[in-house]
């Protein structure tokens, strides 16, 4: 049984896969440049979490998203184009939770497609996946006004949902996307920097934080950080599939 924190630091590689982070870690430096995977290129194409029918995780995450139904339980509604339940695969072993939609999100009723959600599909495909394989969604359903934060009755109201979306996926690794998403599912006041860097849990599941992307656009001297983080998820992953005990 591992403690509720363990250092990163004694992260193990194989030789092809110290080979492969060091190419990105050169490829990244300074820049807001991510590799594409050459599989995927970085798409976005995939089944939807309406499309798929028929396995557990999938008909709970319906149940779910019939139960939100046209949600008025906080003030986002009034303001919102379109409610963003979320996208990918109900069998993902690994989701990414975000903040809350921005302008294009809200445009489309999906989770991270603008800006930073182009970042987001390249550092998935640098992890050698693809967009369709994780499953991404938000704290808080609907679009706050003018991108502010999201208030403390919104995400009370909302965060429920969040939880039981996790539950039905039950992942191998979740990946909190900067402040909200950590501090929400950790239940605490911390802020990312000091948060990131240990493994923690959620209802036994192992969880890494890492800085949202979009202040990585702002900040890119953080990707050395963010990769370092990707790369304990990678790691997690790769443990639950050789059987390893979490
Ligand atoms: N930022 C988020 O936190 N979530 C999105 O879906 C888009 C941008």
């Amino acid at each position: 049984m591992q403690s509720a924190e363990t250092n990163h630091s004694d992260f193990r590689v194989l030789p092809l896969e110290q080979l492969r982070w060091l190419l990105i870690s050169y490829s990244m430096t300074g820049l807001l440049y991510w590799p594409r995977s050459p599989e995927t290129g970085g798409a976005t194409s995939g089944p939807s979490v309406q499309g798929i029918q028929g396995d557990e995780p999938g008909r709970l995450l319906q149940a779910l998203r019939q139960e939100i139904g046209d949600c008025q339980r906080c003030r986002l509604h009034q303001s919102r184009t379109t409610l963003v339940f979320g996208d990918g695969s109900p069998a993902a072993r690994l989701v990414f939770v975000g903040e809350a939609p921005g302008y294009d999100e809200d445009q489309q009723g999906m989770p991270f497609v603008g800006r930073a959600g182009r970042l987001l599909d390249r550092m998935i495909a640098a992890m050698g996946m693809q967009r369709s394989e994780v499953y991404i969604c938000n704290v808080v359903k609907c679009r706050p006004p003018q991108n502010r934060n999201p208030s403390a009755d919104e995400v009370t109201a909302c965060s429920p949902f969040l939880f039981r979306q996790i539950e039905a996926i039950r992942p191998r690794v979740v990946c909190l996307l900067g402040n909200y998403a950590t501090q929400t599912l950790l239940q605490t006041t911390l802020n990312i920097s000091q948060l990131r860097g240990k493994d923690r849990y959620w209802r036994g599941i192992p969880v890494v934080a890492t800085f949202h992307p979009a202040y990585l656009l702002r900040n890119p001297a953080q990707k050395a950080s963010v990769w370092s983080d990707l790369k304990r998820v990678l790691e997690l992953l790769k443990e639950d599939n050789q059987g390893t005990p979490l």
